[in-house]
């Protein structure tokens, strides 16, 4: 459920004109509804209301600021996947005592100041991580918690590129393996706690049994580690519920929920969640103009102002996302036409193939669901100033994040004099 609704024939962000945020701040714009995020924060939180638990909400789905304080405000910790969202976190005001750092590729001094950030635990990606973290923390006369993520080898049923819980993928360490690594660390690392047992397996998954099959296999390693007197207290089931872009029916957060307690609760353990998706993905919508429109033989083109250097899913993963007008105008027939953006490459493109009204130049269109892993994807491609960011709350809106400007495009070049020194040809 979201708050972006026709009005009459205009559409609205909770109680403000999507046209008017646009006039004022020009197009391509990414508004985000305050009340949206509220609501699929409860929803989230409110699942797992009988057990204990923590929700830590995945920075790398939307990191602006806005977004990371709404979550903290409402008691959320944060699962980061690198220093730069830590400093984000710090900067929103999040309590970093609720954070967990994932990736397989953190550095020592991404360690360091994680560590100097005092965040929970540290998601431990191989045996050289592991060691990394207990070298760091001796440096820093620290403890540092930590959780190996499990590589459960289960088939999350979704895109290839987001699936990280089968043995191919980079992601984690085989149960196994996982069981001899905590007995390692438990007899030689003395710079670590022992935390938590910790399993993430892909992204927008629609189906509840990926979940279960994997919790039965973590359930293994925990009883194994209870057996050699490893008694931890966290377990994490990572993020990755799917949410409705199309036609696909996603779990309810309740549903999800209330199985995953179901599953988990004769372990006694804190349930810890890094939902990205599931809190932002509807939350946020694309607005652009059209600039052009083009009729041919073969297909028809509407060409937006926003390209896939803005909204870069469809281009990666071939990603579905609802494009509707912004004003409904009467009597306007639809018709069939690729969505495409201004860039220079013919993997630009929002939709393809997409029946939708006969819209003109100078006309907005809204792209649906593109709260998560849209701007925080975006990027300078072809020169583009990246979009201005909204964030709307009852009647109020606020820009979030100003759309760069051309001295924002070259601000950290340079043409260095001794490069170009010499005689002039
Ligand atoms: N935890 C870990 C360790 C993750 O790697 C991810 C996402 C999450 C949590 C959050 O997953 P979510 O709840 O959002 O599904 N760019 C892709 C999605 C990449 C997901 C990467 N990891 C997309 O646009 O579909």
């Amino acid at each position: 459920m979201h708050f972006f609704d026709y009005k009459g024939s205009k559409l609205y962000a909770e109680g403000v004109s999507v046209e008017k945020i646009a006039e004022a701040t020009g197009t391509p714009v990414f508004i985000y509804s305050a009340k949206t995020l509220a609501r699929h924060f409860k929803a989230f939180d409110g699942a797992f209301k009988g057990a204990k638990h923590l929700i830590c909400y995945s920075v790398k789905a939307n990191s602006n600021l806005s977004v990371l304080k709404t979550f903290s405000t409402l008691g959320g910790g944060f699962d980061i996947v690198s220093a730069g969202e830590l400093h984000r976190v710090v900067k929103a005001g999040g309590d970093t005592s609720k954070v967990v750092f994932s990736g397989v590729g953190k550095r020592e001094d991404e360690i360091a100041f994680a560590l100097k950030q005092n965040i929970l635990i540290f998601n431990v990606e191989s045996p050289e991580e592991l060691r990394a973290i207990d070298k760091v923390a001796g440096r820093l006369r620290k403890k540092a918690g930590i959780a190996i993520r499990v590589n459960p080898d289960v088939d999350p049923k979704t895109h290839p590129y987001i699936s990280t819980g089968l043995k191919k993928n980079k992601f984690g360490i085989e149960t196994k393996e996982a069981l001899k690594e905590y007995i390692y660390a438990k007899d030689n690392l003395k710079n670590l706690k022992l935390l938590g047992v910790d399993c993430h397996i892909g992204s927008q998954i629609t189906q509840i049994s990926p979940f279960i099959d994997a919790i039965k296999k973590v359930k293994g390693l925990i009883g194994k580690l209870r057996k050699e007197g490893i008694g931890v207290e966290y377990l994490n089931m990572g993020g990755g519920l799917g949410i409705n872009y199309d036609d696909e029916t996603p779990p309810h957060p309740s549903e999800y929920g209330a199985r995953i307690v179901e599953e988990t609760k004769d372990l006694g353990l804190t349930l810890i969640f890094e939902p990205g998706r599931n809190l932002v993905g509807n939350a946020g919508i694309l607005v652009t103009e059209v600039v052009y429109t083009k009729e041919g033989s073969a297909k028809n083109f509407v060409i937006t102002d926003a390209g896939m250097n803005d909204l870069p899913r469809p281009s990666l993963y071939d990603s579905f996302h609802n494009v509707i007008a912004v004003n409904k105008f009467k009597g306007r027939r639809k018709f069939k036409a690729d969505i495409v953006g201004p860039i220079c490459e013919t993997g630009d493109f929002i939709a393809k193939d997409r029946s939708i009204t006969k819209v003109k130049s100078g006309e907005l269109l809204a792209v649906m669901s593109a709260g998560a892993y849209c701007f925080s994807m975006s990027s300078n491609y072809n020169s583009r100033t990246r979009a201005a960011e909204v964030m709307v709350k009852g009647r109020d809106f606020a820009v979030v994040r100003k759309r760069e400007s051309f001295d924002d495009l070259t601000a950290k070049e340079s043409m260095p004099r001794k490069l170009f020194a010499g005689k002039k040809r």
